[in-house]
Formats: structure tokens, sequence, C-alpha cells
């Protein structure tokens, strides 16, 4: 079987000209693959930590020349050479070689970089399309746990609408207003309706007199809002115009992204731009369950902050049996956190970063776990990316059954949305589509 024969790295620009690590790897078929590390901006504590080249001037202090180095200087010899085929055994030896919990000596910029550029040149040698290989990889670590193989599956896209928080400026308190088309029954017809409904919620915010709808860092509109309800209140309408019945075919799901507003030395939420300062958790949780009531909501991501582990009990008790709730900050895509949310029931979902974490195998580990718990996953891009489509080819190997990327404005965006069109395109007419709220 082919072989690692080289690895390359260096300093990229994402979407918002922040500079970020890429990796080339080399394979001894001559093959190379490409991988660009995303990176977060309402980034949880508990998530791998990114190297940044503090010390320097240039970008700065943004630079990630640090973490280039690492890949060249202190993971490439040890890992040259290795089997191609032996994906666990290499993220094994990173994770090994790094030798902290949270990725903090070599950088999760670093490692994650190799780990996936690893995972497209093995593709590449073999001749096969990433999420093909990605799903074997994933089936062998099914088998391992004695879990049914999954094929590949086309997820539900969990899309953008309306920005906020630390994506638009701190406009609304709340971060992403995100929609998903429920009863569309195939990827590209989601695409579709998603691209109508994006247009429309256009109309609407300029008929009310935002005059400049311009977009937030994930391509979402980021108009200055009176409250998270009037983002509701217009997405829901954008539904009904588009002929769509809310809460059936398409339906809303709120990204709170509370920990960028709580302050953990008074123990409240504090929601600035509304001027709802003192919320205690139980409060949080009534704020919550109240849009719950009133608006087609069927998923919220981090209505409460990354260890307000009591909050999220209680959040699961009152909503969890009727609608998602979605662990980003909470999670960070690490096992033993997701574990602690299955034990004290605290959310039903977790959100998949794959820089949260730092390589293929241990984001692998969160979605077994989530799996057998009976968790639903969304992968998810960060709000800053690039080019890099791997987290479709990821979604779809996984058969995680949701994707969430931005909105359909950007070209970050829409490297994913294409990538998955082609996949789509690839499996055929019959192409199994998620439809986990259908
Ligand atoms: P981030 O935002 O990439 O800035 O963390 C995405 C999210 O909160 O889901
Ligand atoms: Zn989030």
């Amino acid at each position: 079987m082919a072989t690692l024969m080289g690895l390359k790295a260096r300093q990229v620009l994402d979407s918002r000209g922040r500079p970020t690590v890429e990796v080339d790897a080399i394979a001894s078929t001559g093959a190379i693959g490409r991988a660009i590390v995303p990176s977060g901006a309402s980034t949880g504590r508990h998530e791998a930590i990114e190297l940044r080249d503090a010390d320097r001037p240039r970008y700065g202090g943004l630079g990630v020349m640090q973490a280039v180095e690492n890949v060249t200087r202190h993971i490439a010899p040890e890992v040259i050479g290795i089997d191609l085929d032996d994906q666990p055994g290499l993220d094994a030896r990173l994770i090994a070689l790094d030798g902290t919990p949270n990725k903090s000596r070599l950088g999760a910029n670093a490692v994650l970089g190799v780990s996936l550029a690893v995972a497209h040149a093995t593709a590449l040698a073999r001749g096969e399309e990433l999420f093909v290989h990605l799903n074997r990889l994933w089936n062998n670590r099914l088998a391992k746990e004695g879990i049914q193989p999954d094929l590949p599956t086309m997820p539900m896209p969990m899309v953008n609408m309306i920005s906020g928080g630390l994506h638009a400026g701190g406009n609304l308190d709340i971060q992403d207003v995100l929609l998903i088309p429920t009863a569309a029954t195939s990827y590209s017809e989601a695409l579709e309706q998603i691209v109508r409904l994006y247009r429309v919620v256009g109309t609407i915010l300029r008929k009310a007199g935002h005059e400049s709808v311009l977009v937030g860092d994930e391509g979402g509109y980021g108009p200055r809002l009176r409250d998270a309800e009037e983002a509701f209140r217009i997405v829901t309408e954008a539904i009904v115009a588009c002929g769509l019945e809310p809460g059936r075919d398409a339906a809303i799901a709120p990204d709170v992204a509370s920990n960028h507003f709580f302050d953990p030395a008074r123990g409240t939420y504090r929601m600035k731009a509304t001027g709802d300062l003192d919320r205690d958790s139980a409060a949080m949780v009534d704020l919550i369950a109240g849009w719950a009531e009133r608006y087609p909501i069927v998923s919220i991501e981090d209505g409460l902050a990354e260890d307000d582990w009591e909050g999220w009990s209680a959040l699961t008790a009152r909503l969890g049996g009727r609608m998602q709730l979605v662990g980003d900050d909470l999670f960070t895509t690490q096992e033993a956190r997701i574990r602690r949310g299955i034990e004290q029931k605290a959310g039903n979902a977790v959100l998949i970063k794959v820089n949260q974490v730092g390589t293929l195998t241990e984001t692998f580990d969160a979605l077994v776990l989530a799996r057998s718990a009976g968790f639903r996953a969304v992968v998810s891009a960060r709000s800053g990316e690039t080019e890099d489509a791997t987290i479709a080819d990821l979604a779809v190997a996984t058969a995680a059954g949701q994707i969430k990327i931005g909105s359909v404005a950007r070209s970050e965006r829409l490297a994913k949305y294409n990538r998955l069109l082609r996949i789509e395109e690839a499996l055929g007419p019959d192409a199994p589509f998620a439809r986990p709220f259908g």
C-alpha cells in the first residue's frame, strides 16, 4: 500500500483574511492531498488550542508560522513512511507527539492540517472520492463498536439567514438564526428552497427599512433588529411568503451562542443589544421555552453557556422531548464532555467541528459516542473558513444527518454546498438523504 512520502505546510488566509495552516501530504504514488484548517470567532474554552504567533509582529500577532514549522520540523520526521491506510495509527501518533490534552504543544491547527491532508492523499492514492474513503474508515470504526455500517448519506442543511453576536458586530445578542427545509426530499431540493428563502428574507428586510442589508462572517444578513424574536418573525414570514408551512416544510434553528454573553462572575446572561442584563440560568431557560412556544423552532444550539451543566439539564428536561438541543461550546467535539452530557441529560445533539478536537479519529470518537447514545450530530464549519470542503465529505461519509456551513453567500460557504452537489451527483438519483425533522 502507498505510504506517506512528505509533508509541506504553509500559511494561507481564511475568509476573514486571517492566517491559517495549509498542509500538503505527498503519497508515495505521487498523489498530493491538501487540507486547510478553519478557525472560529466564538470559540469555546474547552476547544483544542489553535497556535498563533502572538510574539511575532506580522499579521498583528495572528500568524501561524509556529504551527507551520511544527508540521515540517516536528511532525514530518515522525510520520513520514507510515502506511497511508492506517489513519487511526497516524492520528494516535500525532496525539502522542503533541502529548497535551488540548494540542497546545504542536497546535490543533498543525495537527488537524496533517490529519486531514493525509486523508485526502490516501483517497487520491486509492483513486477514490474523499467521501468514499472516509466512509470506509468510518464503517471500520463502527464495526469495532458492533454497529451496522452506514451508506454515504446526504445531510440536511441547517442554513444561516440572519447573523448576530460576534459574527456581525454585536447587532443582535444571539449569534445566528438558521433555517432547516424540513420537508425537502433531496439535498438539491433543500438547497434550492434555501436560496429562495434567503432572497425573500433579504426582500423583507429591505422593505422593513433596513436599507443596507450587509452580510456577516457566515454570509447571513446582519441587520440591526430589536431582538431575537424580530429575527424569528422575519424568517417565519419568509417561509410563508415562499408558500411553505412554518414548522412543517421549513423551521427555525437559532444558535444562541449564549456563552459570549454569559458573565461567569455574576452567573448571569447579559444581553446588551436588548438591555436584558440580568438573567440567571432558570430565567434563560424560560426565555428559550417562550421562543419555542411562539415560533416554529425545531433546534436550538448553545442555549446556555459552556459550563452551565445544570442549566443545560433543566433546558433538556423542559424541551428535549420535542426539539433538538445542540451543544457546540458545551461539548467542543470532545468525547469526555459528550459523555458527561449523556450522563447528565444535558442536550440531545452534538455539533461536530474538526478543529475543536484536532484529528479525524477523535472526530469519529465524538460521532460514535453521540450515535451510541442516541444523540444527533450536526457537522459544522467555522465562522473563519476557506475553499477547503472536507466537512462536506465528512458529513456524507459518517451519515451524520445534518450539516451547518453558514449562509448561501460567500465562496468559502459555497465551496461546501457545491461539493455536496457533486457528491449527490456521484451517489446517483437514489442518493440517501437524511430528513431528521421530516
Ligand atoms: P464560530 O461560530 O466558528 O465562530 O465558533 C460557529 C458556531 O458558533 O457554531
Ligand atoms: Zn455555535
